[in-house]
């Protein structure tokens, strides 16, 4: 874990502590959840009303939406999940990343010639990762919550086992992956009706994944790195090409690890740290962000300068970023303000600069899920877990009914080449036993004397930039539903282009952009699914806001508090 050097605070941080403690006396008057799925909030629900946490919350809502959104996150899966405990004001986030196996090998996705094959990192056992998220909600449990976890899990194996029904949003995910589907008959079984995409109101019933829960229920993580699940999960994997073993599941470990925190114009940002890159991209970009007079520029202008912050910050993901555990990582230096400064310096406000022309050493030594909690004493749950792609790898261990990730693709198989997002990397997440591939993934608490945001979204390479987009809309003092349906744009280093949603740019600013040099690239269809609590402690109220991209629910306890 890195630990950043101690520098003397300045009297304006002191004096914003001391309004925060004073202020922190203060408890939430309700408690909320949104979430990607209205069964998995109803479960987060269901366990606050018993008596449970944040964090109890927290592992039903996550085991929920195992359930009820198979495209986007599972016990086959991992994530982040970002804590803040109310009685000690402990921040941590809880890394249940998956893992390389430990025969994984660097070139194990290239052929002879060295070219990546296409695929062989997204579809099948090959693409899963060791799965971290049922090691993760056993520890939030035991560590964190209140109620056991076999009573966080009931709402989901009652889901697993009662079904949900198929919607537009399931009937899209499953037509986009529908030829993995269909592969293995074990996956076929359960997601597809023979052996199509099931109609609008179809139950897709998940006895399997029901047992597989009863076990972790049972017996904490033992249920499914040990034992009967684990060589089912095991002996499956290989009979269809994988190479996971028992070792590697015995292996796996959850880890805590100290959030990224930076400063924006008094507010405090608590975020996702690596082997997520999410924390450190966005707190350069903001750093970046805070050496420019932003209200003195015209729109294209303000634009322009986010593009090229997002393009730097980018940069320095895939030129530095990797496993904590396994590689070294100059966190101090990218997250200083000097390092901003030096970026700003080479920024042209005329032209956008190229990417290729940032140097870039090549060789040297949809879908996921979010969702945001609070409860009435004030501790707090942004999480965001995957799969990877949607449906993950599209292989269902037979006889569990886990469906595997397939986050292996986002290591960096060979330097400089791109992964299913676009994204390139370099040595820091080059494939090797055991580590864990680098994420974008971003859950994160914005503090404030006068207010709290916790929010975070799916959308692979892009989820960094939409969280920095929601969350500037926070500083400039708007509410929730605002953040989440802010229309959105990104730039990601390479390709060197400006992704942007339909009606982010007027044609105006348009026009100016193509001027400065940059390179357009209108999406199709809006993209994110970002989910968010906002308590507001100046207005004594919480509001809550899901994405209106997605299908998802937020609800505030008691329900009588409308969202404004
Ligand atoms: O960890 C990551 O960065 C990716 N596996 C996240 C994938 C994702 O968000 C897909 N969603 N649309």
């Amino acid at each position: 874990m890195t630990v950043l050097s101690w520098k003397a605070p300045s009297w304006s941080f002191l004096a914003f502590w001391l309004l925060w403690s004073l202020a922190s006396a203060r408890t939430p008057p309700a408690a909320a959840v949104a979430s990607a799925h209205p069964a998995a909030t109803e479960a987060g629900m269901e366990i606050l009303r018993a008596g449970g946490n944040a964090f109890d919350a927290a592992v039903a809502v996550s085991a929920a939406l195992a359930v009820v959104e198979p495209y986007s996150s599972g016990l086959g899966g991992g994530g982040f999940w970002l804590l803040h405990r109310a009685s000690d004001g402990r921040q941590v986030m809880i890394d249940g990343r998956e893992r390389a196996p430990l025969a994984a090998q660097r070139e194990m996705y290239l052929d002879e010639k060295g070219e990546v094959v296409p695929g062989l990192s997204i579809d099948g056992p090959l693409a899963a990762g060791i799965p971290g998220e049922p090691a993760a909600l056993a520890h939030i449990a035991r560590r964190y919550g209140r109620l056991p976890l076999a009573r966080s899990l009931a709402p989901a194996i009652r889901l697993a086992r009662e079904g949900f029904e198929v919607d537009a949003h399931y009937r899209r995910m499953a037509r986009f992956r529908l030829g993995v589907l269909r592969r293995h008959a074990s996956t076929r079984g359960i997601f597809l009706k023979e052996g199509e995409v099931p109609p609008l109101g179809w139950r897709i019933r998940q006895p399997g994944l029901a047992r597989t829960l009863e076990q972790l229920a049972e017996k904490g993580r033992e249920g499914f790195y040990a034992g009967p699940v684990a060589r089912k999960l095991v002996n499956s994997v290989r009979r269809h090409g994988g190479i996971w073993t028992l070792e590697d599941l015995k292996a796996y470990r959850v880890v805590e690890r100290e959030p990224i925190v930076g400063r924006y114009r008094g507010y405090r940002v608590v975020t996702a740290a690596p082997p997520s890159s999410g924390g450190v991209v966005l707190v350069e970009m903001l750093n970046m962000l805070a050496q420019k007079q932003l209200a003195r520029l015209s729109e294209a202008d303000h634009i322009h300068f986010m593009i090229e912050v997002m393009r730097r910050a980018y940069f320095d993901r895939a030129r530095y970023l990797g496993d904590p555990d396994q590689v070294e990582m100059p966190l101090q230096k990218l997250l200083s303000e000097e390092h901003a400064r030096r970026w700003v310096a080479g920024i042209h406000m005329d032209r956008a600069t190229s990417s290729a022309a940032l140097d870039f050493p090549k060789r040297e030594g949809q879908d996921t899920t979010h969702f945001s909690i609070i409860d009435r004493e004030g501790n707090r749950v942004a999480a965001t877990l995957s799969i990877n792609y949607p449906f993950g790898s599209g292989f269902v261990a037979e006889g569990t009914g886990v469906l595997l990730n397939d986050e292996m693709d986002d290591f960096s198989a060979k330097p400089g080449a791109a992964n299913v997002y676009g994204l390139v990397g370099n040595e820091a997440n080059a494939i090797a036993p055991g580590r864990r591939m680098l994420s974008s993934m971003t859950p994160t608490f914005v503090e404030h004397p006068e207010g709290v945001a916790i929010l975070g979204t799916p959308g692979g390479s892009r989820i960094i930039t939409m969280v920095l987009l929601g969350l500037l809309e926070f500083i400039e003092g708007h509410g929730p539903s605002d953040w989440v349906s802010r229309k959105r744009f990104h730039h990601q280093y390479l390709p060197d282009q400006v992704q942007f949603e339909p009606g982010a740019f007027s044609s105006r600013v348009r026009r100016r952009l193509e001027e400065k040099g940059h390179v357009l690239k209108p999406l199709e269809r809006p993209y994110g699914n970002m989910q968010a609590v906002f308590w507001d402690r100046k207005g004594n109220r919480v509001e809550a806001a899901s994405d209106p991209r997605g299908i998802g629910l937020a609800s505030v306890l008691p329900e009588n508090i409308q969202p404004r």
